[in-house]
């Protein structure tokens, strides 16, 4: 199933605050309807959200809206996403060189499309990194979900799982947001992929018993030194891994390379909503009168990172795209 499509105008997003128990579509008939989707995590994911934007700065477009009002409030719904920024750039370019709606659909379009044919090459080139059987340990949702299709840290794993080089994926459940527990598991099912569901505490006895050959995970944006911004948690991955000597890769497209910045400490890093970790199941599980820290990305430092897999091969910093 198509998780985003665009037809006649309406942008049609799979729900994947509903998912894994119901497949449903929001339909986003203005570009602030797509705004609110990406807000609300209706969709969510680096390249998704850039795909999504571009579609909603076509509509925005198309209603005769203003331009870089479109573009503003589309790029203020999440902040550390680089993909975004590209997407609506690249929009906005075909707009100042005289595209109209119609031409910038067909942009968007284009952007979908290349998302997954990248996808699927960066795939291939993390296949290609083993010759043996593995068990993978991965975080967030970094898979069809997240992109156009296909994935990219669940790209390689799928590419892997094609050669039947997957012993069994280890999914990261992602606390609070549970993108492994409901997004990757339900991806895995679907796809047939052996997998065990895992609480993000798990991660270190499991390196230490040997069951796990190597770790891959996404990223939402990579600095010029590969300092790499992805989903809270993942930094605790790398020290982890590297302690335990278990190659850690990143699986990115170069729309997520951000070479405008040199480090990390330039990534502004999402702060979310108390709820989400107060809550579970719409209950509260801590006290009413405690506080949260809760920090939706964390910054994983570039030396802790064997390698990149991009559309271009596995990539070291620092990085000159
Ligand atoms: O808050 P989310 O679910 O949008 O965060 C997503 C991630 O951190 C992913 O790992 C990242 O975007 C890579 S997706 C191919």
């Amino acid at each position: 199933m198509k998780h985003i499509q665009f037809e006649n105008w309406k942008l049609l997003l799979l729900d994947q605050r509903l998912l894994p128990f119901e497949e449903k579509f929001v339909i986003c008939n203005s570009f602030e309807d797509v705004a609110n989707a990406i807000k609300d995590m209706v969709v969510r994911g680096a390249p998704a959200i850039g795909i999504t934007a571009a579609y909603g700065f076509a509509m925005g477009i198309k209603d005769g809206e203003n331009p870089e009002k479109v573009y503003k409030t589309l790029l203020n719904t999440r902040p550390t996403a680089v993909n975004l920024k590209w997407a609506l750039d690249r929009m906005m370019k075909i707009l100042k060189s005289g595209g109209d709606a119609e031409r910038l659909k067909k942009e968007a379009q284009e952007i979908h499309e290349e998302d997954i044919e990248v996808n699927k090459k960066m795939g291939e080139f993390g296949a290609s990194l083993f010759d043996k059987k593995v068990s993978v340990l991965t975080h967030c949702n970094a898979g069809a979900l997240a992109t156009g299709d296909y994935g990219t840290a669940l790209g390689v794993i799928r590419s892997l799982h094609k050669k039947d080089l997957i012993e069994k994926v280890l999914v990261d459940e992602t606390r609070p947001y549970l993108q492994g527990a409901r997004l990757t598991a339900y991806e895995m099912v679907k796809e047939g992929i052996p997998h065990f569901v895992i609480t993000d505490n798990t991660a270190g006895l499991l390196m230490a018993t040997g069951e796990v050959d190597a770790v891959i995970v996404g990223a939402d944006r990579i600095a010029k030194n590969g300092d790499t911004a992805n989903k809270i948690g993942t930094f605790m991955l790398a020290v982890l891994a590297n302690y335990h000597k278990i190659p850690f890769y990143v699986a990115a497209p170069i729309s997520t390379f951000d070479t405008t910045i040199e480090s990390g400490n330039e990534i502004v890093i999402e702060e979310r909503g108390r709820d989400e970790v107060a809550l579970i199941n719409g209950k509260p599980v801590i006290p009413e009168q405690s506080q949260v820290l809760h920090y939706g990305f964390d910054i994983t430092p570039g030396n802790l990172i064997a390698g990149f897999i991009t559309e271009r091969g596995v990539l070291k910093p620092p990085f000159d795209l």
